[in-house]
């Protein structure tokens, strides 16, 4: 029987880990459960750096970030440092872990799992390109600063009758640029998932102002070209004036939507739920508004989530 576990965040913080926190705490207590800390994500667990968690904790769910901070930490790759955070865990009579974070976390997680210490995995990135689930905590959040700033730019974009290109994050996933597109109408979409060529969109966006066209705003993931230098490209090719925006980390700040901190509270309770049924090695998704769980290592044998086709395919035909 389960009498003690822990919780870690880890890799990019993303809104809604505090209301998964906070979700997690609150079962546990309900439960008899008593609850720890890992305070900077594997790297803590290594360090052990872990601490008391409280049931007090009740004014977190706003916030955005993660109260137990977060890191990158690389070397958990390395069966050492996971032999060490095991240890660490064992000796304080921790009986498993709950992960909150993206597929880095996940494959941490997993590797624990392997080497016989019970780990549940929960999805939390702003990125959404985690697989067995319609949604990541976080992901909505983003979509809301990114339309809100798309907003923005289109205001002064418009006013100067420019083309205006915005970088957005989503590393190999391209949700948070085709969902804030398809809100802000967005003149042209650029994802990791369609092959991106220059020439062909400089072609492109000629037609349109051939046609009438006086402002437009392409949203394009970031890592796929550098913005600032298709942007002295485009201006050179069309002699009209374009600025890039690189949106950056504001992306990953901010208090949770709403519906993060519902997704969040669901995903912690249902983790105990699991924990207390004996049920290890899993992570918990939502589809069809349902909440539901895999087995994390069925689940990384696969690579990238599917690309929503047909939603480009409508956003291209609109505008
Ligand atoms: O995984 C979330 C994310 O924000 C990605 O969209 C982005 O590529 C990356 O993290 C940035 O990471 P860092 O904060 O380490 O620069």
């Amino acid at each position: 029987m389960i009498k003690k576990i822990a919780v870690l965040t880890s890799g990019g913080d993303s809104p809604g880990m505090n209301a998964a926190i906070q979700s997690i705490i609150h079962s546990s207590y309900k439960n008899k459960i008593r609850i720890l800390g890992v305070l900077d994500g594997y790297l803590g667990l290594c360090q052990d750096n872990i601490i008391k968690l409280k049931n007090n904790f009740s004014n977190i769910i706003n916030q955005g970030g993660t109260i137990l901070r977060t890191a990158r930490y690389k070397k958990f790759n390395q069966k050492k440092e996971r032999k060490i955070a095991i240890k660490n865990m064992k000796n304080r009579n921790i009986d498993a872990l709950i992960v909150i974070g993206g597929n880095g976390t996940y494959i941490g997680a997993n590797k624990l799992n392997k080497m016989g210490f019970p780990c549940i995995g929960i999805p939390a990135t702003i990125d959404n390109d985690i697989l067995g689930t319609d949604y990541t905590i976080g992901y909505n959040t983003a979509l809301e600063t990114i339309v809100k700033s798309i907003d923005k730019l289109r205001d002064t974009s418009s006013s100067h009758q420019r083309i205006s290109i915005v970088e957005i994050m989503g590393r190999n996933c391209g949700d948070l640029t085709l969902f804030s597109s398809l809100a802000c109408w967005c003149e042209f979409i650029i994802t990791p998932e369609i092959l991106y060529n220059e020439k062909k969109l400089i072609h492109k966006i000629k037609k349109s102002i051939k046609k009438g066209k006086k402002n437009i705003i392409i949203a394009i993931t970031e890592k796929i070209c550098n913005v600032q230098k298709l942007a002295k490209n485009i201006e050179l090719k069309i002699k009209k004036e374009t600025r890039a925006t690189i949106l950056g980390h504001i992306q990953r700040g901010g208090s949770p939507v709403a519906i993060d901190r519902i997704l969040a509270s669901r995903m912690g309770f249902y983790s105990i739920q699991l924990l207390l049924k004996n049920k290890f090695g899993k992570c918990i998704g939502i589809q069809n508004n349902k909440i539901i769980s895999h087995n994390i290592n069925d689940l990384l044998k696969f690579k990238k989530k599917k690309f929503k086709k047909k939603l480009m395919f409508v956003s291209n035909n609109l505008y």
